[in-house]
């Protein structure tokens, strides 16, 4: 079904900061692990893992209602229920909404349509944001974050390397050089259809690494230089 979707809503909005969406009930019987990502928009990228794999609740997080209704349809429609988007303003209802719960895997597919300075103060990754989400991981746990944007990368990383708990698998302040996984978010396929370059980061917790190698990450080599950000 088509429906009209608003480009982009500003998280700062009075409206959005009592969305409230309460503690997340799995169905009976739903599979686990949980795979969560963050500001998921269409799903692609969790319409992709969920065809692949029955075996895990894979949980969408949107702050534009409409796109949440379409993702639950689609999913309906394309018989993945275990597949699901959840109306929420991340950095305001995370904790309440998995609260009891531990995720393997957190994926951060070019989160911020927010490239100016003067917007930073609506950027999804903040140190209270990166605190929650390290102490939400499981011990085998992932946190995955990609962006095109160089800038945007680089405030992720400072937030991410300074947290307690998590630890970069291509070691201090480096990038990996692929996404790991078997899945492109819609933001992603443009911006590599257009051969522009995307800074990709994955963590560890620390509480459960007893220093293990990355399953396929591959640490960059050196340093990237500044990409140009795509339009959406
Ligand atoms: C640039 S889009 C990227 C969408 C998708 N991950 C991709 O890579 O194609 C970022 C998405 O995050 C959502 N978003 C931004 N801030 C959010 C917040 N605080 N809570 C929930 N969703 C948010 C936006 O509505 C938007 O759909």
């Amino acid at each position: 079904m088509s429906v009209r979707i608003r480009h982009h809503v500003n998280p700062l909005r009075a409206k959005l900061q009592r969305i409230a969406p309460g503690p997340l009930q799995l169905p009976p019987g739903a599979p686990l692990p949980l795979d969560i990502e963050l500001g998921c928009a269409d799903a692609l990228f969790l319409f992709e893992l969920a065809r692949r794999d029955p075996d895990t609740s894979y949980i969408g997080l949107e702050i534009r209602q409409a796109l949440v209704a379409d993702v639950n349809e689609r999913a309906a429609a394309a018989g993945l229920p275990h597949l699901r988007a959840v109306f929420a303003h991340i950095n305001i209802d995370l904790a309440a909404l998995l609260a009891g719960h531990k995720v393997r895997r957190f994926f951060i597919n070019f989160p911020d349509p927010w490239f100016k300075r003067a917007q930073k103060k609506r950027r999804l990754v903040t140190p209270e944001l990166a605190a929650q989400l390290a102490s939400l991981l499981a011990p085998e746990g992932e946190l995955f974050f990609q962006s095109d944007v160089w800038g945007l990368a680089l405030d992720a990383m400072a937030v991410l390397e300074q947290t307690p708990g998590l630890r970069n698998v291509a070691g201090e302040w480096s990038f990996v050089r692929q996404n790991p996984y078997p899945a492109r978010s819609l933001r992603e396929v443009r911006v590599l259809e257009r051969g522009l370059p995307v800074w990709r980061m994955l963590y560890k917790p620390t509480h459960g690494l007893a220093a293990t190698a990355p399953r396929t990450a591959e640490p960059a080599g050196p340093s990237p230089q500044p990409g140009t950000a795509a339009p959406f």
